[in-house]
Parts: C-alpha cells; sequence; structure tokens
C-alpha cells in the first residue's frame, strides 16, 4: 500500500526537479548566449572607439565580412588583425587600443602602419596571441617586460623601429618562440642571456 502510495509523489518529484533543471539549462545557455553576443560586439566596438576602423565603417556587424583585414572565427569572435595598410593605417591610435577586449586574438599583424608612441604593457594581456609583427614602424621607448607574459607567442618581430635601452630578460619566459627579430633598432647593453634557453628560436 504505501509503496503504491509514495510512487507517484516520487515520480512527481523527479519530474518537476527534471523540469527544473531543464529551465535551469536553457535559461543560462540564453544568458552564456546574451553574454557572448555582448563581448562579441564589444570587439567590433572596441576597435571602432579607438578609431581604428571608424573611417571605414561603422557597424560593428560587418566586423567579420566586411572590414578589411579582421577575421573571425566561426563564433564570430576576432582572432586575427591584418589590416592592409593601403587601406588604413593605425598609426598612432595604436597606444589607445583597449586590449582586454580581445581573448581570442591569436595574430597581431600591423607592419608599415606608422605606428608610434610606445608598447602598450596590457598588450601582454592577450591570452591567445602566437604572433605578433610590428615591424618597421616609429614605436620608440622600451620594451615593456610584461611581454615575458605571452606565453604562447610563436613569432615577434619588431624590427625596424626606435626602441632603446635594454633588451627585457623576460624575453626568456616566451619558450614557444620560433622567430625573435629586434634588428634595426637602437637597443643597448648585452643580448640577455635567458634568451640563450629558448630552445625554438630559428632566426
Ligand atoms: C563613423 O563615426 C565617426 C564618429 O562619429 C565618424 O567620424 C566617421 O565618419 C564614421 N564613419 C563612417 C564610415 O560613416
Ligand atoms: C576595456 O574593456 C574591458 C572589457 O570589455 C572593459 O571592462 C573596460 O572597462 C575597458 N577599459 C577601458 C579603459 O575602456
Ligand atoms: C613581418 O611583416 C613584414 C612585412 O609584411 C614581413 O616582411 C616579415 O617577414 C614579417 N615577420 C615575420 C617574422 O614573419
Ligand atoms: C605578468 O605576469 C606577472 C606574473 O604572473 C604578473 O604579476 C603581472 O601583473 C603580469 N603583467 C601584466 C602586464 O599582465
Ligand atoms: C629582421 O628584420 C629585418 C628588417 O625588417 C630584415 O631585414 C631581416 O631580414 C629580418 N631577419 C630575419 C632573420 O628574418
Amino acid at each position: 500500500m504505501a509503496s503504491i502510495d509514495y510512487e507517484p509523489k516520487r515520480l512527481a518529484i523527479l519530474s518537476i526537479s527534471i523540469f527544473l533543471s531543464c529551465i535551469f539549462v536553457s535559461s543560462t545557455g540564453l544568458v552564456a548566449a546574451l553574454d557572448d553576443s555582448a563581448l562579441l560586439a564589444s570587439e567590433g566596438k572596441a576597435l571602432l572607439e579607438r578609431g581604428w576602423w571608424s573611417q571605414y565603417s561603422n557597424l560593428t556587424s560587418h566586423r567579420c565580412k566586411y572590414w578589411p583585414g579582421i577575421f573571425c572565427d566561426q563564433a564570430g569572435r576576432i582572432t586575427k588583425i591584418s589590416p592592409p595598410p593601403e587601406f588604413l593605417k593605425v598609426g598612432n591610435k595604436f597606444g589607445k587600443m583597449n586590449f582586454s577586449c580581445f581573448s581570442n586574438l591569436v595574430r597581431l599583424h600591423l607592419p608599415n602602419h606608422e605606428l608610434s608612441g610606445s608598447i602598450p604593457p596590457q598588450i601582454s594581456i592577450l591570452p591567445q596571441l602566437r604572433y605578433l609583427n610590428l615591424s618597421s614602424n616609429y614605436l620608440a621607448g622600451e620594451l615593456p617586460s610584461s611581454l615575458g607574459n605571452l606565453s604562447r607567442l610563436v613569432e615577434l618581430d619588431f624590427s625596424s623601429n626606435n626602441f632603446i635601452n635594454y633588451i627585457p630578460p623576460e624575453l626568456g619566459n616566451l619558450k614557444n618562440l620560433v622567430t625573435l627579430n629586434l634588428s634595426y633598432n637602437g637597443f643597448s647593453g648585452p643580448i640577455p642571456s635567458a634568451l640563450c634557453h629558448l630552445d625554438n628560436l630559428t632566426h
């Protein structure tokens, strides 16, 4: 008798909890989706606000398809920023970029962009960055030691700029580095011995 009495209750409790967990799952899914699109739009917004693309287009929804030099993954996250210098030059807007918006950026390719000022230390918070090419610009000042935090970096080209003083020994932390070009700058002092321990370095 007792078991007949309890069974439907258990079933009811079970189905309520399944129902609730479905609501929970779908509502967190929705929140995640909203977060995602806000996040994605913020990548385009960051580029516009700093004026990198505003002469070209002001529609962040166009960023993956129509902005020259912007490449996205299937989810619409910006993975590569590589504008052809003949389309647009980033120039002195480089230092104003909010790098904390680009959590999926793999390649930042800005040679011949008339970049000026110094390297913003915040560049080192790009967690996925593997290729960084800022060669043939007017960048000056010292290299920030925080560059040593870009642990995924494979390629680093700062050649033909106006950097001065010491090469930070923290570059020796970049264990995945294959190419490092710091030539044609105004560095002084010895090459840090830490760089000798970069086993993958070929150039
Ligand atoms: C985008 O907006 C900026 C600032 O409002 C403006 O100067 C620029 O001309 C706009 N660009 C285009 C392509 O409409
Ligand atoms: C940079 O972007 C992050 C994340 O989108 C935001 O929280 C922060 O306020 C921005 N900082 C500036 C100075 O705009
Ligand atoms: C960086 O870009 C310049 C100009 O496109 C190119 O010549 C150079 O080979 C690039 N550096 C690396 C390490 O690929
Ligand atoms: C670099 O990493 C160190 C150690 O994790 C941390 O203390 C420092 O704040 C980081 N610097 C930047 C600019 O992210
Ligand atoms: C390093 O950069 C300079 C100037 O951009 C270039 O002439 C040289 O070939 C590069 N070195 C290597 C090993 O790629």
